[in-house]
């Protein structure tokens, strides 16, 4: 029965072609169903320089920017505004997204010729249910920043965003003010001061569906209450994170067993977004001296502040910029301060993509800051000087 196929008999052309066939199916479905681009297609039409990394070049960004249904359009302006060669990008839809939204999304990325020329724009397939209350959006971070440990090597911070966001300054600036900075921080917003959150947060216990369900489901109370840990000091703060590759290594694949406990015990606790990382690292030898307690963005909150801070206009233009803050938050869809902010300050003209010295002359390694830089650097040596957790 066994019996080896020579190279040029006609069974093995046809055993070719079948797993031919086979393979390119699955090759098909495969960008269905997991990521965009499959592989780095380098056209080698454009003049693309490669990208050189460590301490003498501008750092690596890894975006992982997040959205639901009906957000394709705003991820898209989002991702032209936050572009650069250099940076890594997975745009991840939510269960409030439909399959066909998110095919839309990975053929629309496929189809940009900058981004299959770089080959650093992906489109996570794979979908999860959120509660943007409850633990599931922890998991959903995660999972965003283990595909992004795994398909970009070379990065040295990872920056979540949602579509609601928008950048305050061009990548070339960002990539200017933390060219000095040590790749080893991590800018965590945070305080151990719990105050009312202690019982209204810590101490009760939730449930988030959407752990286990296929749609976006709300969370509900369990009628027990649970004491405030002491095995560990808690921490909470901004959700809106800028984490060191050595810190979500240690999150993903750490040898440290405190990351899998953390992520057990805030598995039942309401908005742990804002605890998760904060308690991690500041309960952490490794890591609670390379904290600082900054986010680098910009919210404007209701008095008293509500659940989410307040949808920015073109009245907050200028304490917007003059925050020195790198991204803010919230923008309803097609704001006009959007608009402002692309025309003043992100000068979004050529094939819409920020401006980068990249785009005039092909060199990835290099960057051209701009007049916001200042404050940002400003805010970074000050921040800076104070590490470990508060
Ligand atoms: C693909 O890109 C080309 C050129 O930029 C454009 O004309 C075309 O409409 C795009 N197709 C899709 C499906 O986005
Ligand atoms: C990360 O980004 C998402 C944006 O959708 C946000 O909702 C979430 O709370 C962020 N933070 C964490 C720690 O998951
Ligand atoms: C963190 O820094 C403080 C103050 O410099 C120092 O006392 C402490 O030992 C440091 N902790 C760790 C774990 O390195
Ligand atoms: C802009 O936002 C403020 C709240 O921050 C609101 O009071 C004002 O009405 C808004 N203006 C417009 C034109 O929407
Ligand atoms: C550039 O932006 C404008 C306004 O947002 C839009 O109408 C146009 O289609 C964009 N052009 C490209 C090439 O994406
Ligand atoms: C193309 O690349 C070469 C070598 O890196 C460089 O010398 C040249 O200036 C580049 N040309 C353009 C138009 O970017």
């Amino acid at each position: 029965m066994l019996q080896l196929l020579r190279r040029n008999s006609p069974i093995f052309t046809i055993i070719v072609i079948i797993s031919f066939a086979i393979f390119l199916s699955f090759a098909f479905i495969n960008s269905y169903i997991t990521l965009w681009p499959q592989n780095y297609s380098v056209s080698t039409k454009e003049n693309i320089s490669t990208l050189k990394v460590g301490p003498m070049y501008p750092p690596v960004f890894a975006y992982l920017v997040s959205g639901t249904g009906g957000e394709n359009r705003r991820i898209i302006r989002l991702l032209h505004s936050i572009y650069h060669p250099r940076n890594c990008y997975l745009l991840q839809l939510d269960a409030g997204s439909t399959e066909e939204e998110r095919t839309e999304l990975g053929k629309y990325v496929k189809n940009e010729t900058m981004f299959r020329n770089y080959g650093n724009v992906f489109v996570l397939g794979k979908v999860n249910a959120v509660d943007r209350s409850g633990s599931s959006m922890v998991a959903t971070t995660l999972h965003g920043a283990a595909v992004l440990l795994k398909t970009c090597m070379n990065w040295d911070w990872f920056i979540n965003l949602s579509s609601l966001d928008y950048p305050l300054m061009t990548q070339d600036d960002l990539l200017d003010a933390f060219m000095s900075v040590p790749r080893d921080l991590n800018f965590i917003d945070h305080t151990s001061d719990l105050g009312w959150k202690e019982d209204a947060r810590f101490d009760k216990i939730i449930v988030d569906p959407s752990l286990y369900s296929n749609q976006n489901a709300k969370h509900f109370l369990a009628t027990e209450t649970r004491m405030t840990p002491d095995a560990f000091k808690i921490f909470t703060g901004s959700p809106w994170v800028i984490l060191s590759k050595s810190f979500v290594e240690e999150c993903i694949r750490g040898t440290d067993n405190l990351p899998r406990k953390l992520l057990m015990y805030f598995t039942n606790v309401a908005y742990s977004m804002e605890a998760y990382f904060q308690t991690l690292s500041c309960n952490s030898k490794d890591f609670m001296n390379k904290t600082i307690n900054a986010d680098f963005r910009f919210f404007m909150w209701d008095n008293p502040p509500g659940l989410d801070p307040l949808f920015l206009n073109e009245s907050n233009f200028d304490k917007m910029l003059s925050s020195g803050a790198a991204f803010s938050r919230r923008f309803v869809e097609n704001e006009p301060v959007l608009d402002r902010l692309d025309k003043e300050i992100l000068k979004r003209i050529s094939g819409n993509f920020t401006y980068g010295k990249w785009h005039e002359n092909g060199d990835i390694n290099s960057v051209e800051s701009g007049p916001m830089v200042l404050k940002l650097r400003r805010l970074i040596s000050e921040v800076t000087q104070r590490r470990g957790c508060i």
